[in-house]
């Protein structure tokens, strides 16, 4: 296609409706290479909404979603299965296979989409479990760890395909502040380290500011704010301020309360 685009991710004028209820409403957003680029926006504004659609795992109403050259909706199972192997996901909770090890967890996709062999695989799983700090795990399973301990596993697992695109789905998600800012300053130094884009997802606003390269914030199934974060912090927008703040006085709890009396 001629005007392939260069970036990384670009959602072009994408809507999606579930039943009548529209969650997006012509969003356009685009990720380059090496951002860090943060969604946010309040509970059920289609944040997890989009991860899945870059994945392939929904497909929208209307519009174009690119994975690099790839327009995602367009793509034939099996070369949305190689292309899915280029993004790694970081699920809200983890979402580690119980009856597995942690070392067979992050084996999994190389068992399943490499062929490579024990050995090889083995040494990967080192490899990618010394960069989050978990080499003493390699053995225990799910059950054993700690919900930071298990992040940053999946974190392993999302790695070990050398991914360019990583998505993490509210990556500090019940986790205490201290643990998320070392899950946080993991996201900075990984993908530093192994030049990887990625987009987050997090209503935790200081943790949006310490990962964010990119801000772009989600309200009434658009994007009503796409910046740096110190441009990010100035905007005029009364909505971008009220989620900056987090205050109860302001456009968004107003839309809620007409949401629900036109019910
Ligand atoms: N498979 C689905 N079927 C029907 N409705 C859905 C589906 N997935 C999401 N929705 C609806 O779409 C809206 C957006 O959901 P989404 O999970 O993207 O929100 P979110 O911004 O990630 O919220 P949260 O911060 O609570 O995780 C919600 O109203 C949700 O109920
Ligand atoms: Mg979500």
């Amino acid at each position: 296609m001629s005007d392939a685009p260069q970036h990384i991710v670009e959602l072009r004028d994408v809507q999606l409706a579930f039943a009548e209820k529209k969650v997006l409403n012509g969003i356009s957003l685009k990720v380059e290479p090496l951002d860090r680029l943060v969604i946010m926006g309040q509970s059920g504004s289609g944040k997890s909404t989009i991860l899945r659609l870059i994945l392939g795992i929904l497909q929208p109403n209307a519009g174009e979603i690119f994975f690099k050259q790839f327009e995602i909706s367009r793509l034939q199972r099996r070369k949305l299965q190689q292309v899915r192997s280029r993004i790694g996901m970081v699920y809200q909770y983890s979402a580690l296979l119980s009856s597995r090890n942690v070392r067979d967890n992050i084996a999994l996709p190389l068992e399943e989409l490499t062929r490579k062999t024990r050995a090889e695989i083995d040494k990967i799983v080192d490899e990618k479990l010394e960069l989050v700090g978990m080499q003493e795990s390699k053995n225990q399973m799910p059950s054993e760890l700690s919900g930071g301990m298990r992040k940053r596993v999946s974190l392993a697992r999302a790695l070990v395909m050398d991914p360019e695109l990583i998505l993490f789905d509210e990556p500090s998600a019940g986790l205490d502040p201290v643990i998320s800012s070392v899950i946080d300053e993991l996201i900075i130094s990984l993908t530093e380290r192994s030049k990887v884009t990625s987009v987050i997802v997090t209503h935790e606003m200081d943790s949006a500011f310490r990962i964010a390269t990119r801000m772009a914030m989600l309200y009434q199934g658009e994007v009503i704010a796409d910046a740096e974060p110190e441009r990010l912090k100035k905007s005029d927008n009364p909505v971008v301020q009220q989620f900056l703040s987090g205050s109860t006085e302001g456009p968004i709890l107003e839309g809620s309360k007409d949401a629900v009396a036109t019910k």
